[in-house]
């Protein structure tokens, strides 16, 4: 048996794919641009009758088609996408593209592989289509976390495009029955996350004495969830969630970014101790992102009781964990922090990479 990954080389889809592996589960076609944010490396080491890449474009219908007619997959799980807000901000169009073209795409062709297949190969066919909780909005410091059944209300163009992918997944089961599943999860944090995100971002900078660039009043609130109980979730909704019905995953780890940024210090005190001073005094206030959104907050309930998930990690031993795993993997970080990396810390910090 085979399923289709999109998005395999990156953050989340290294995770999965590790994961599904290491759980005995069946073999992996992956199919990936290898754009900035994915690194071929990561699952390199695999061999092809586990892993077999397929280098290319989620808008590309002819090589979708193809992988899908030579493959025959189980299920299609999609994570490829354009995934940071800030350059969403300043370069919307490739969000639209591979987040909105990309999705419709990838229905299209997988809904015509369904309609060729018979019996119980039609009835267990499955396209999980990993989403945010950031299609919802912004939460008050009081409101209740977001359920299944928030209003989509999305703040910038990276989410808007997230949700327009989830409009798509549920009018694709409406309309033609197609067997589709969405997730709506919080902020992932953990090991192979590119370095433009807040946690791999602060380690890295803290590690090296450069500035940390914090957003505004850095009292902007996130839920973490550890990538690997991401992945055990997604794992669970592909295998066992309802077809036409969506499924928040969070961490139950509220935590404002100021409140992130010194856990990430004290490690780094204890294991990396600076010349002088402490690793907290490198933070600076810099203008805040365009129409941020100020909390976020996931109500994992129908997951956790119809489904019997649980995040694993503890938020503390889990950022422990990674601020570790950036420190015993430089080689990991260097490799993936190119020219291009350089130029967006330019471009967006005005400071070196
Ligand atoms: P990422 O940016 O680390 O990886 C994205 C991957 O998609 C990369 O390997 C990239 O090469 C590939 N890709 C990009 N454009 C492509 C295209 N046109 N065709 C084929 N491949 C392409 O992202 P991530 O953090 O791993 O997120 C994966 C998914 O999970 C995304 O859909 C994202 O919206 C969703 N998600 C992420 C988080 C988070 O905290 N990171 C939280 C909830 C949901
Ligand atoms: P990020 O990792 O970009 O995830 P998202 O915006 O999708 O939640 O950012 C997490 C939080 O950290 C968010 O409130 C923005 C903030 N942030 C900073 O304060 N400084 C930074 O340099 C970055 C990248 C993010």
């Amino acid at each position: 048996m085979t399923i289709l990954v999109t998005g395999g080389l990156g953050f989340i889809g290294t995770n999965f794919i590790l994961g599904h592996l290491a759980a005995g589960g069946d073999r992996v076609v992956d199919l990936d641009l290898a754009t900035y944010a994915g690194n071929p490396a990561n699952l390199a080491h695999l061999p092809d009758g586990e892993h077999l890449l397929a280098l290319g474009d989620v808008r590309d219908r002819a090589l979708v088609d193809r992988l899908l007619a030579e493959h025959v997959p189980r299920a299609l799980v999609h994570l490829a996408a354009e995934s940071h807000v800030d350059r969403s901000i300043s370069r919307p169009a490739a969000f639209i593209e591979t987040n909105v073209v990309g999705t419709f795409t990838l229905l299209e062709a997988a809904r015509a592989h369904w309609e060729t297949l018979a019996g119980a190969d039609r009835d267990a066919f499955r396209f999980l289509y990993v989403s945010t909780d950031e299609v919802f909005g912004s939460l008050a410091p009081d409101d209740p976390p977001f359920t299944e059944l928030s209003p989509a209300a999305p703040n910038s163009p990276y989410s808007a495009s997230k949700a327009a992918g989830d409009h798509l997944v549920r009018a694709y089961f409406r309309t033609y029955g197609f067997p589709a599943v969405t997730t709506h999860c919080s902020n992932n944090y953990g090991p192979y996350q590119f370095p433009e995100k807040f946690i791999p971002l602060m380690i890295i900078n803290a590690l090296a004495g450069k500035p940390l660039p914090v957003y505004g009043d850095g009292r902007q609130v996130r839920d973490w969830i550890h990538v690997e109980d991401h992945a055990r979730a997604l794992s669970l909704v592909l295998e066992k969630g309802a077809p036409g019905e969506s499924y928040n995953i969070g961490g139950r780890s509220e935590r404002a970014n100021l409140e992130v940024l010194e856990a990430v210090c004290r490690v780094l005190d204890g294991t990396d101790p600076l010349p002088v001073g402490r690793h907290m005094d490198l933070a600076v206030h810099v203008t805040d992102r365009p129409g941020h959104d100020r909390r976020y907050a996931v109500d994992s309930s129908k997951l956790e009781e119809g489904l019997g998930f649980m995040p694993g990690y503890s938020f503390p031993d889990g950022l422990e964990a990674t601020v570790h795993w950036y420190r015993a993997n430089r080689p990991w970080v260097e490799s993936v922090t190119s020219g291009g990396y350089r130029e967006w810390m330019r471009t967006h910090y005005g400071m070196e990479g």
